[in-house]
Order: structure tokens, then sequence, then C-alpha cells
């Protein structure tokens, strides 16, 4: 496996093991600039991409038109439980920031573990309930992004690995440590920047590495 980088400004697309001629899904790929960048890797494969949102859909249609117009990328609208595509179809599955959204986790794991060929990739991405984020927002009583969201799960490390255990290898890989923010303002904003911030970052990161907001999985099938 490439090379991670567990600390803040990781590259995760950069992490992803595309070969030219690979076919590529994305699950749950938003407005599309990673089917874009991925485009740009495999390119002598196929990158396809499913979503539930149909504006997510047509937003990364415009953004990646001349693509499918060459056949080279194929996006979907549809449900990511159910994934409109044979066993294993693909050399790599990335469902970045999606996993958390879905109403049966453990559907959409298998789904991708369905379609991924043997010896395949599939990355995922979640939000750590025991983290350092988590744990500021109840203390503090300051909602998170995308609380308003239908469906919001949080999984501890050993809840995100025992989610991925249809796979053959999983490494999960903590990130997303304090940065100083403008997102609030008043005592709250300055006890965050002027003193949280600081002393967490400190703090050695082997002790906080597993409280990183993020959690990212590289499997294997
Ligand atoms: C936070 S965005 C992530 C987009 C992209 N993967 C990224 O990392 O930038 C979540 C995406 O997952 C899709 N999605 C998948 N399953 C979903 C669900 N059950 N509920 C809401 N959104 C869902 C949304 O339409 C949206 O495009």
């Amino acid at each position: 496996m490439a090379r991670m980088n567990a600390e803040c400004g990781l590259g995760v697309v950069d992490l992803l093991e595309v070969q030219p001629q690979d076919r590529v899904l994305e699950v749950g790929f938003g407005p599309g600039v990673v089917i874009e960048l991925l485009s740009n890797r495999a390119r002598e494969g196929l990158i396809a991409g499913v979503d539930p949102s149909r504006e997510m859909v047509a937003q990364a249609q415009a953004r990646n038109a001349a693509a499918i117009q060459r056949g080279s990328v194929d996006l979907r609208f549809g449900s990511v439980e159910q994934l409109p595509f044979p066993d294993n179809s693909f050399d790599l599955v990335y469902a970045h920031g999606v996993v958390q959204y879905a109403a049966h986790p453990e559907v959409l794991v298998n789904e991708c573990h369905r379609v991924l060929k043997p010896g395949g990739q599939a990355v995922f991405q979640v939000y750590n309930r025991i983290s350092w984020l988590n744990a500021l927002s109840k203390l503090m009583s300051v909602g998170l992004e995308h609380d308003d969201a239908p469906v919001l799960l949080k999984f501890s490390i050993g809840e995100f690995r025992r989610l991925l255990t249809p796979f053959r290898e999983i490494t999960i890989v903590p990130e997303r440590y304090p940065v100083k923010s403008r997102l609030h303002g008043g005592w709250k904003g300055a006890v965050y920047n002027g003193l949280f911030v600081g002393t967490f970052n400190t703090l050695p990161r082997s002790l906080v590495r597993r409280f990183g907001w993020h959690l990212l999985a590289f499997c294997h099938k």
C-alpha cells in the first residue's frame, strides 16, 4: 500500500491504487470532483459512479461531460444500497463521506464488497464517534456539520472494523485534527482557537492519533 500520511491535508485520492486500465466505482460521488481526478489516472479504463441525489448527478455529469461522451465515465442516479453492477466488476471502489448517511450501512458495505474484484481495493471514510470533535461538540453544545441530515452515523474504530468484516484486509487510519477556525465567534470561538487547538496539538500524536475526526479504511477483498 502507498505510504499513508495520517495528518491533516491527506490527499486520499493520491493513495488509491489506480492503474491506467482500471475499472473504478465511486459510490456517492457528490459534485464529481474525484470522478474527474480518477478519470485522469485510469485513462484507459472506466470510472463509474452512483449517487442518490439527482442534483449531484446533474452537477457531476456537467463537470465530466467530455469524458462521458468519450465513454470513459458512466455516472448514474441510483441507490447506493443496490448497486446496478454485476459481482466482481471493479478494481477499486471508493466511498468517501457516504456510509455515515446510509440508512443501512452494512448493506452498502456488502454491495461494495460484492462488486469489487477479488484482490481489489475498497476505500471508505466515516466520522469517528470517539474523536476530539464529537466530544467538543457535546461539551460546548455546538452542532456538527450535516447534523440535520436524515441519517448521520458515527463509528468507533472497532465499530467501523466490524462493519467492514466482509473484507480480507482492513487498515484504518484516523485523520483530521483541530485547526483554527472562523466558523464560531464569541467565547466558544475564543476558547477553541485560543486554548483548545494549541493544547491539543502539543500532545504527542501517538497518544491522540486515534481521536481524529475522520476514519479512513483501506480494504482488500
Ligand atoms: C458528503 S457528500 C460526499 C461526496 C464525495 N464522495 C466527497 O467525498 O466529496 C455525500 C454524497 O453521498 C450521497 N449519498 C449516498 N447515500 C446517501 C444517503 N443515504 N443519504 C444522503 N446522501 C447519500 C449524496 O448524494 C452525496 O453526493
